[in-house]
């Protein structure tokens, strides 16, 4: 072969051969594992410490968080909070990380993604209401198809804390008192938001929060302390986040809470030992806002290296909005208070995600609309499922026309969209009003019923929205005293966050609709729901207590030593108004004796009404004598069914011991214990089975 062939082959192998040595991180076909090694192998101290730390970008509207000016484009860190609408500020800020920094790695977009992006869907507690978590998966995706649209691939969602205190505001943003209800939602919401293959660029990757046992805040205060034992810790609290993360969570929010004298953000049980070495979550913790540093609030830290260290080693991996992690990790290390390996591998756990993600092939936003019919039509959907009919004095669905609709819920465009917001915007809600309007409603103030729409502000519930007394101004009462003295039949629709002392409400209505806080679409779901266009099915995911008084009161709660009278309120009921799982049908619904057959119960339920409805039976077991005490009843299983006018559906619940029958010690430790327990479908009579 001619000399000049061999040169000009040779540089044409060089050539190629430099191609080749392109990095083994950038190459989308190299496994994940060897491109995370490559990776974090060129990586300076000061690049991998910026890795695991969070900022934020984009105006902030969040009262409670006002972030810390970072000057220049944060173009090297691990994460922003990006709060903008404006889709082309986040695809210039990842610009300038992929193509002016290093190394090129991708910023990871997040953001409160909680019941929507711009469509809002109802909030959380609504949606349990429902007792459909597959209707909460197909709201998690239609959110993330919304939100990666606007350059968001990573939700802080969904918050899966159990709560039974309606005077703490966060109450509004999970799924209510009962751990199977919150646990079945939190796989849902996982599901809905990551699809099957995070790499879709329209997928969003999930986060539970806020890890672990927030729920509890003492006397319903915001922030604060929370006496919780490590029984009731996995009795009640770890479940759904073990759902969650079963489901494929990638990462996990730390709370604010001190838990028992350890705050959750420095809590080497919950966040190592349990989250990591047990469960083995692959993503990573990321605090929650200031975390960090509020570990110096609460007597936990001397300053914020000294938050950093305990935070770090405890298995707290991202550091939102704190810089702590930045500022004063090379120190840490050089005194030898963490060590290069844990930072090598909460590294890892971040990139590892990044590449789960595609971000190195896909670092900018996917085109998608907003809004859109499919949305909407979801979202009115979810919210006539989400009502909860409480009352109903033969006057709904109505029969006439000719209605007065009063109240500030019945013009509000804002109040409606609940917390967390998102981009939702208030002239795109459609009006209570506005849908009655459409339906060719007669508003005349002759007319013989009243539509009262009262209810909560948005603010009222929500992050620091703790509340001491949970009853609705005097003014909104006084419509109701006002429509029942006109003489008129009163329809009372309430829109509220939480569970409402309804004890002077509840006389003033002949019918009341609990409609929670419903989203962009929430007048027709209104319309569609009062109007008997759709039969109410929605039942309580959270008891309502006569009271704040009786608080804290849930389903759940353990036998006392003495039954009957003792030991119970003198001057109030010790039951709730209204009990978890206590929702009314346009239908009328009976229920047959509960049979059991072995592990096999069985009831049927006919609808022996004229109107077609849908039912859902709640499967509670209970296990009356135990090596640790039990609740009086726990749900296990439940089921909804469509049940058509004048005939009977059969529901079945298969009881697994191993599910159904066991429970947890303090450690975790699963127990199952022969002996009987007992079955209920619902409020039906108990049936016993031998284990
Ligand atoms: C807030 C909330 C948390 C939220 C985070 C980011 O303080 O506690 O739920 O995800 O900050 O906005």
């Amino acid at each position: 072969m001619k000399p000049g062939y061999i040169l000009l082959l040779s540089v044409l192998l060089a050539a190629v051969s430099c191609k080749e040595a392109a990095p083994v991180y950038k190459d989308a076909s190299a496994p994940i594992d060897k491109r995370v090694e490559d990776l974090l192998g060129r990586m300076t101290l000061e690049e991998k410490v910026l890795q695991l730390s969070q900022y934020h970008y984009g105006g902030r509207d969040n009262k409670n968080n006002i972030p810390d000016s970072f000057g220049e484009d944060p173009k090297t860190v691990g994460s922003v909070i990006y709060s903008s609408p404006d889709k082309e500020l986040a695809v210039e800020l990842q610009r300038k990380a992929v193509e002016e920094t290093r190394l090129g790695i991708p910023i990871l977009f997040g953001y409160d993604v909680i019941h929507g992006f711009r469509t809002m869907f109802p909030i959380p507690l609504a949606q349990a209401a429902s007792f459909e978590p597959e209707l909460s998966r197909e709201i998690a995706t239609a959110a993330a198809m919304e939100a990666s649209a606007g350059g968001v691939r990573w939700t802080f969602s969904p918050m899966v804390d159990v709560a039974r205190d309606p005077r703490w505001g966060r109450i509004a943003e999970g799924y209510g008192e009962d751990p199977y209800l919150a646990s079945r939602y939190s796989e849902a919401a996982v599901k809905g938001y990551q699809w099957d293959d995070l790499s879709n660029p329209r997928t969003m990757a999930a986060c539970l929060k806020h890890y672990v046992g927030y729920g509890a805040s003492e006397a319903g205060r915001d922030y604060v302390y929370t006496e919780i034992s490590r029984q009731t810790l996995w009795d009640t609290y770890l479940p759904p986040f073990k759902a969650g993360i079963d489901a494929g969570c990638p990462t996990v929010m730390s709370a604010f809470n001190d838990i028992s004298g350890v705050p959750a953000t420095a809590n080497h049980y919950t966040l190592t030992e349990i989250l990591k070495d047990r469960w083995g979550l692959d993503g990573f913790v990321v605090s929650d806002w200031q975390g960090v540093k509020q570990l110096v609030n609460q007597g936990f830290a001397a300053d914020g290296k000294d938050a950093a260290e305990l935070a770090f080693n405890a298995g707290l991996d991202m550091d939102m909005m704190d810089n702590v992690y930045a500022e004063h990790m090379e120190e840490l290390l050089k005194e030898g208070r963490v060590k290069m390996k844990d930072i090598d591998n909460a590294v890892r756990r971040v990139l590892g995600l990044k590449f789960r993600l595609g971000l190195f092939e896909n670092p900018y936003p996917a085109e998608g609309e907003f809004l859109t019919p499919e949305a909407l039509e979801l979202s009115r959907k979810a919210a006539t499922r989400s009502f909860v009919l409480l009352k109903n004095q033969g006057v709904l669905p109505l029969r006439t026309a000719e209605i007065v609709l009063s109240g500030p819920i019945a013009d509000d465009r804002h109040q409606v969209l609940g917390s967390w917001h998102a981009h939702g915007v208030d002239s795109e809600t459609v009006t209570i009003r506005e849908a009655f309007d459409k339906e060719g409603f007669r508003l005349a103030a002759g007319a013989p019923v009243a539509v009262v729409c009262i209810g909560e502000k948005s603010a009222w519930s929500g992050e620091s929205a703790s509340r001491a007394d949970i009853v609705l101004p005097q003014e909104q009462i006084d419509l109701l005293r006002a429509a029942k003295k006109a003489g008129k039949k009163t329809v009372t629709v309430i829109s509220a966050g939480r569970p409402l002392d309804l004890r002077e409400i509840e006389p003033l209505s002949d019918a009341i609709l609990y409609i929670w806080q419903p989203g962009t679409m929430a007048g027709p779901a209104v319309a569609d729901v009062l109007t008997g266009r759709v039969n109410p099915s929605g039942k309580l995911p959270v008891s309502f207590p006569l009271s704040v008084g009786q608080i804290p009161i849930h389903y759940n709660r353990r036998n006392p030593a003495r039954g009957g009278q003792m030991g119970r309120y003198q001057d109030i009921s010790s039951e709730p108004m209204y009990p978890f799982g206590y929702g009314l049908s346009y239908s009328n619904f009976e229920y047959s004796p509960v049979q059991v057959d072995g592990l096999r119960a069985k009831v049927t339920v006919t609808n022996t009404s004229d109107v077609d409805g849908d039912e859902t039976v709640l499967w509670y077991i209970s296990d009356p004598v135990a090596s640790i005490t039990r609740p009086c009843k726990e749900l296990k299983f439940f089921e909804k069914k469509h049940i058509p006018a004048g005939q009977s559906e059969e529901f079945v619940f298969e009881i697994d011991p191993a599910r159904d029958l066991s429970f947890p010690d303090q450690d975790g430790k699963i127990r199952l214990e022969r002996g009987e327990f007992a079955v209920q479908a619902s409020s039906s009579e108990t049936e016993y089975l031998q284990y």
